[in-house]
């Protein structure tokens, strides 16, 4: 029940305005977030990839509202580039992006994103390594799975997110499970409506495996993203019965959840990268956190009782 009341406040203004001046709120979100600014997210990929995990970095931010924003985003991406450059971690670190911060929801912006987005692909070709495009709400899944497409056709490696919840997704994973295409398969972490998407848990898992069975059957190069035991162990055995090499599909993780999990799978000679949020504009992102897990919501409450 809670869980679309914090969906619905993840969009809230006023309650971004509430949550964030709480001064308790700080150190719960640590646990998700990798610091306000760049520096430490660096230091944090590198501890990871001394540790044998790769990691997508995101610069926190979505529901850009004006051009500058927007530019400003692109920008952000464009300097972590640079630093993943100069700190020699392009073989370990790609970036996730949000196309709803690079002015997809302004007028014109499919256009607007397509250029933004298309610069940074081009710095990340460049230095080696690849960009991810997460997905949003369902409004913007065709926008979004457009500009993968023109992004591939410069730079084949730009990886899609597909979210088990919606209904059209077992379509869409047929058509992406092409070679060498990259595709995370998440369940999906936004409040949709009855009309397009699964509203039971057990429907949402249930299409997960229905889309695991696609990609790891395809060509493509699938990424499991997921904490869910029973979905890593599904993908291990479709590896198996695929014949899989260990390099041919990775598992991917959110930073701060299921750790020891993720260094065990990783010790075990998996491909294990860790979704890296950093950035000042860390509340949707952390509320969406929240809303996946109760036991997260009463920690953060707890926070707030005098002790
Ligand atoms: P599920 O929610 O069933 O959780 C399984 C188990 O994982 C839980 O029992 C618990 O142990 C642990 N767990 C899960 N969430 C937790 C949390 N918040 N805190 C603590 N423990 C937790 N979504 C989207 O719509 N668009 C996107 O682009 C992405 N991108 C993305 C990247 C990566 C790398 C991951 C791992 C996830 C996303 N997501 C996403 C989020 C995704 O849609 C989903 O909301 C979460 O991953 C939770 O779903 P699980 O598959 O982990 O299963």
């Amino acid at each position: 029940m809670l869980g679309p009341v914090l969906l619905a406040a993840a969009r809230s203004d006023r309650m971004r305005r509430v949550i964030a001046a709480a001064p308790l709120t700080r150190p719960v979100v640590n646990r998700f977030v990798a610091g306000d600014a760049l520096r430490p997210a660096l230091s944090t990929v590198r501890s990871l990839a001394d540790a044998g995990l790769d990691v997508t970095l995101d610069h926190l931010g979505e529901d850009v509202t004006d051009k500058a924003t927007a530019h400003a985003t692109r920008d952000a991406y464009l300097r972590l580039l640079e630093s993943l450059r100069d700190e020699r971690l392009g073989d370990r670190a790609e970036v996730s992006v949000k196309l709803s911060a690079f002015g997809q929801a302004l007028p014109g912006g499919h256009d607007i994103a397509l250029e933004g987005v298309r610069q940074v692909a081009e710095l990340a070709t460049a230095i080696g390594t690849t960009v991810t495009l997460d997905m949003e709400d369902h409004t913007t899944v065709d926008s979004t799975l457009a500009i993968v497409r023109e992004l591939r056709a410069h730079h084949p490696r730009t990886g899609a997110v597909l979210q088990s919840y919606l209904f059209r997704t077992e379509e869409d994973a047929r058509a992406l499970a092409t070679a060498g295409s990259r595709v995370r398969l998440v369940k999906g972490a936004y409040k949709e409506p009855a009309s397009v998407a699964h509203q039971d848990k057990k429907d949402v898992d249930l299409a997960y495996v229905r889309v695991l069975r696609i990609l790891f059957a395809g060509e493509g190069y699938p990424m499991v993203g997921s904490h869910d035991p029973r979905m890593i162990a599904i993908a291990q055995e479709l590896a198996v019965r695929g014949h899989r090499a260990p390099d041919s599909y990775e598992f991917q993780m959110l930073y701060g959840i299921r750790t020891a999990e993720q260094r065990r799978l990783a010790a075990e000679g998996a491909r294990m990268r860790v979704y890296v949020p950093y950035g000042a504009d860390w509340y949707g992102y952390f509320m969406r956190r929240l809303a996946e897990r109760p036991a997260n919501l009463a920690f953060f409450l707890r926070s707030f009782s005098p002790t």
